[in-house]
């Protein structure tokens, strides 16, 4: 093993520079494997020229406390379906995986470490199935992959979340007004439901418990009827009403993804076409969940899940993701690792937890 690719992927998340210089330094320390990175995901490598960035100690010192990606990510580069322009402006996708895997040949890689989502350790499988040695590491602050305990990022996402609610709180309070803040969750609420608990909110949403609007109104107005109340609710980006649509987009402009964000202000409007005592506001708090410094336990995580996946190069043991369980960093295959999203199970012991200290999630 001489030299190696990394590849970002998908939407950026606190942690991926911890990664990309938890590899480079391990690389350093065994001294015989060069690392080197692709920009943005796999296109770098398919560019001509090739865009390659050299992962070397210099060029990665001190990254593991800067949020996003030093090189780049996209959520438009799957090579196996990749989005093509078309004079009319629409998209078209194709198969680019024969180009890529010459390119990486090419270019004198051995093997590629790809961090990324559930999207990409898809795309790591496929790849892996028709040849590639590659490597996953997993990453979303949705924390929704199953096959690892915890993802990086996720941690500060909702440290992030958490500090934002709080200082809803406080002008909730004032104006005695329901406070709407929607977090990020797509699939997976539990975003939503760790800031609920850490931030004492009166009712959570989430994906996984469609909510009945009218028992929405009624908690709320159960807090108006005994004084000068306020609420404060978290709703995660993927909830919906019983009955209900997801709030969301259509994918754009080649991208993969359907578009979330905007619940919180259709819940703003039902709870107003409903009865709802209190006055109503919204926020929604994007993209800012995924940006700036990762915490310590998350450049922890990124740090060590970039260390093993160096190993799992180093050992040849191909077709895996690096994963973190019981406390241990450890391995699963690819495709175990895609099998499943994680999301919020009706007996996990956070849903306990949070009803006992009184949240709703409107069913
Ligand atoms: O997958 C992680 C996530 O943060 C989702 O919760 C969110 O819907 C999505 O990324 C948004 O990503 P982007 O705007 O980059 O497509």
């Amino acid at each position: 093993m001489k030299k190696i690719l990394v590849t970002t992927g998908g939407g950026d998340c606190p942690g991926l520079n911890a990664v990309i210089r938890g590899i480079s330094r391990a690389a350093k320390h065994y001294g015989d494997i060069e690392v080197w990175g692709s920009k943005e995901a796999f296109n770098g490598i398919m560019s001509t020229p090739p865009e390659l960035v050299r992962l070397n100690k210099k060029a990665t010192a001190g990254i593991h406390v800067r949020g996003g990606t030093i090189i780049g990510t996209t959520n438009k580069g799957n090579p196996l379906a990749y989005p093509k322009l078309q004079p009319d402006g629409s998209f078209v996708t194709i198969d680019r995986s024969k180009e890529l895997l010459k390119k990486i040949k090419k270019g004198g890689f051995d093997a590629v470490i790809n961090v990324g989502g559930d999207g990409s350790q898809k795309i790591s499988q496929e790849l892996y199935e028709k040849g590639l040695n590659i490597v996953g590491v997993p990453k979303t602050i949705d924390n929704d992959l199953s096959a690892t305990d915890r993802t990086f990022g996720f941690a500060t996402a909702v440290q992030i979340a958490t500090d934002c609610f709080d200082k809803l709180v406080t002008t909730a309070e004032s104006h005695h007004r329901v406070i709407i803040m929607e977090v990020m969750g797509r699939d997976a609420g539990w975003i939503g439901l760790h800031t609920a608990i850490a931030g004492g909110a009166e009712i959570c949403l989430i994906p996984e418990i469609p909510y009945d609007i009218k028992k929405v109104v009624k908690k709320i107005n159960k807090r108006y009827k005994k004084g000068r109340g306020f609420v404060n609710i978290v709703i995660s980006e993927g909830a919906k009403a019983k009955d209900g649509e997801i709030t969301g987009s259509a994918a754009a402009d080649g991208d993969t993804h359907i578009k979330f964000g905007g619940v919180a202000n259709v819940l703003r409007h039902q709870l107003e076409a409903n009865g709802c005592k209190g006055q109503v506001r919204s926020t929604i708090l994007g993209h800012i969940q995924r940006g700036g410094t990762p915490s310590a336990y998350d450049r922890i995580l990124a740090t060590s899940m970039g260390v093993k996946a160096l190993e799992l190069v180093r050992e040849k043991k191909f077709g895996q993701m690096v994963s973190f369980k019981n406390d241990s960093i450890t391995s699963v295959t690819l495709k175990e690792a895609t099998e499943e999203y994680n999301v919020v199970k009706m007996d996990n012991y956070l849903l306990d937890v949070a009803r006992k200290m009184g949240i709703s999630f409107g069913d």
